[in-house]
């Protein structure tokens, strides 16, 4: 990959993106009871936010989207309201998988959209067969920031697009703006360019492959 002249970033974070997996909060990676408990607040807290973030996506035609970190599988029922898009989704816990697969079901049945473990890193998924990749709301849970970006840009087709967002409201669960900067700066090292949009619910970062 060409070197750019930015620096590396995620290496300067104390709290987040230091190698370490997301700590015991249900919401970070939901797990048993409690688990499935925060997957369904989650469905219910975030549809708003989903619904916003589906507008700005402007998913192409034909299009194949992959979703990393899709919890209870809200994100993933818009874009399958699309019948010529195909989805991939994929998390790390067991719970959000079975919830996202569930809430699909008929068009897990038609083939349309897939559902499997995995995460931001590790999406299982070949070189350059997406056309849009999407993380909604857990950038923060990512052990590595870099690790995850070039994943996502490993994946895109050339000209695909990757949208990272984080929540702008709650305000207890907004970023500094440092954490921000960081994920600009992550974006803007693999894709070489990256476009920081203000939506009422969430921060939206996008960039072109
Ligand atoms: C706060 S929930 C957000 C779920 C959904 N995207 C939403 O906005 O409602 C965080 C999700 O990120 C997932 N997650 C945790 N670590 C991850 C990682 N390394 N890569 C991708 N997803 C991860 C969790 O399993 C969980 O489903």
């Amino acid at each position: 990959m060409e070197q750019r002249d930015t620096e590396r970033p995620g290496t300067r974070h104390k709290e987040l993106w230091t190698g370490e997996p997301p700590s015991a909060n249900p919401f970070a990676l939901p797990r048993g009871p409690l688990g499935r408990v925060a997957g369904w607040l989650l469905a219910s807290a975030n549809r708003g936010a989903q619904a916003e973030i589906m507008d700005v996506l402007d998913v192409p035609e034909g299009a194949h989207v992959l979703e990393v970190g899709h919890g209870p599988g809200v994100l993933i029922e818009m874009l399958a309201a699309r019948p010529d898009i195909t989805v991939t989704g994929v998390d790390p816990s067991a719970e959000m998988v079975r919830m996202a697969q569930r809430r699909n079901a008929a068009a897990v049945r038609e083939g349309r959209v897939r559902i499997r473990l995995g995460g931001a890193d590790s999406t299982c998924t070949d070189d350059e067969s997406v056309d849009l990749v999407v993380s909604v709301n857990n950038v923060a849970m990512w052990p590595r920031l870099d690790d995850g970006i070039a994943e996502f840009h490993r994946v895109l087709r050339p000209g695909g697009r990757a949208v990272v967002t984080w929540h702008r409201v709650p305000a207890r669960f907004r970023l500094t703006a440092e954490e921000f900067a960081a994920i600009e700066s992550a974006v803007r090292y693999r894709f070489g360019g990256v476009e920081r949009t203000e939506l009422p619910s969430s921060v939206v970062f996008s960039a072109t492959r």
